[in-house]
């Protein structure tokens, strides 16, 4: 004897228009014209920056094993990748160096050296004369033998000393070229400090994007691999950025930076901040970007590489998602292929 056969689906609830009366969600989605009608957000390539990592040597094009897809390149070869952004329609592009080892000490001096990575990077794409601006990003770490941003006396980092050398840092970027300034070291007084000295420089048009609510957190740990800082770092970044279980201090942080100067803010890292971006932006309506960094990315590849996510569309979504969130721009490692993705259209 067989099991009497059940009907594949229980039939529909006869009374559900009663209680819908007539609200179906459903409609506007149920074809592709009106589903890119109602979207609320859009992913543009205005909205990306690229960072690259910048090495020693010549015809250099070394991979970050952490970071599947990334490659460190040398000075000669950096012009190429910005050529590269600006005919994908990238607006700008965000320079680090990975700093010989043996030119890393204690100070940091080789921040202020007019003739290291970032500065030769800069004036290479500078005279190109591409539609991309440059970002260079302001802090001690990849410079220093101990791996923190800024100085260090005893096991304190010290702050007005840091600022000091941060603001040389600053002009030695903007005289190479650099068009944006990007603090990502969270001292405090830094932006008002490498304000007065771009501008008692001639720098006056070079724009400052502050990293303005940047935590201390795991997410950098590829990036550290990129520039060669994770086996250099003693101890950790948390009397300088922020504590992950906050949020008012973020605002704090982002008011002080904007009464000090600051151009465009930044909060990282993203995705896990999306509320932090939503705040920012609403209180303060600037501009502000989402930093979605090298662990973001780490992991997304990751789990795309064992055939777990399917990589363009983790891609997109995570990018969407900061759009939504209230930011401006992205700072990401996918931008290149992105901007490929929506050059297709
Ligand atoms: C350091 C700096 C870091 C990043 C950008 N600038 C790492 C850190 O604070 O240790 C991280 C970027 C990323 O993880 O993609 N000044």
């Amino acid at each position: 004897m067989t099991a009497p056969q059940r009907p594949s689906h229980p039939g529909p609830i006869a009374d559900l228009d009663a209680v819908l009366g007539g609200r179906r969600m459903r409609r506007n989605r149920r074809t592709d014209w009106t589903r890119r009608l109602v979207r609320e957000t859009h992913l543009s390539v205005d909205d990306l920056i690229w960072p690259v990592f910048v090495t020693g040597g010549t015809n250099v094009a070394e991979p970050v094993p952490s970071m599947p897809g990334v490659v460190r390149h040398s000075v000669d070869r950096i012009a190429a990748q910005a050529e590269m952004a600006a005919e994908l329609g990238i607006p700008a592009l965000a320079l680090f160096p990975n700093t010989d080892p043996e030119r890393r000490d204690d100070a940091g001096s080789d921040a202020l050296n007019p003739d290291n990575l970032v500065c030769r990077a800069c004036r290479e794409i500078a005279a190109r004369k591409l539609p991309l601006g440059i970002v260079t990003d302001v802090a001690l770490d990849p410079y220093t033998s101990h791996g923190h941003d800024g100085l260090m006396e005893g096991e304190d980092i010290l702050n007005d000393e840091t600022v000091a050398q941060l603001a040389r840092q600053a002009v030695t970027q903007a005289d190479a070229g650099a068009d944006v300034i990007a603090p990502s070291d969270m001292m405090d007084g830094r932006i008002g400090a490498i304000r007065a000295a771009l501008d008692a420089a001639g720098h006056t048009q070079v724009q400052i994007m502050s990293y303005a609510a940047k935590y201390a957190s795991a997410f950098y740990g590829p990036f550290r691999d990129a520039v060669g800082t994770s086996g250099t770092l003693i101890g950790d970044k948390r009397t300088y950025q922020m504590d992950p279980a906050n949020t008012d201090e973020a605002l704090h942080e982002v008011e002080l930076d904007i009464q000090e100067g600051a151009d465009m803010l930044m909060i990282k890292p993203g995705m896990p901040y999306l509320d932090i971006i939503r705040r920012v932006k609403e209180t303060f309506a600037r501009p502000t970007f989402a930093y979605q960094v090298s662990g973001e990315y780490a992991m997304i590849m990751a789990a795309a590489q064992n055939g777990w996510l399917d990589r363009e569309r983790a891609m997109v979504e995570s990018l969407i998602a900061f759009k939504r969130a209230g930011a401006d721009g992205v700072l990401t490692y996918f931008a290149p292929e992105v901007a490929r993705l929506l050059g297709k259209g």
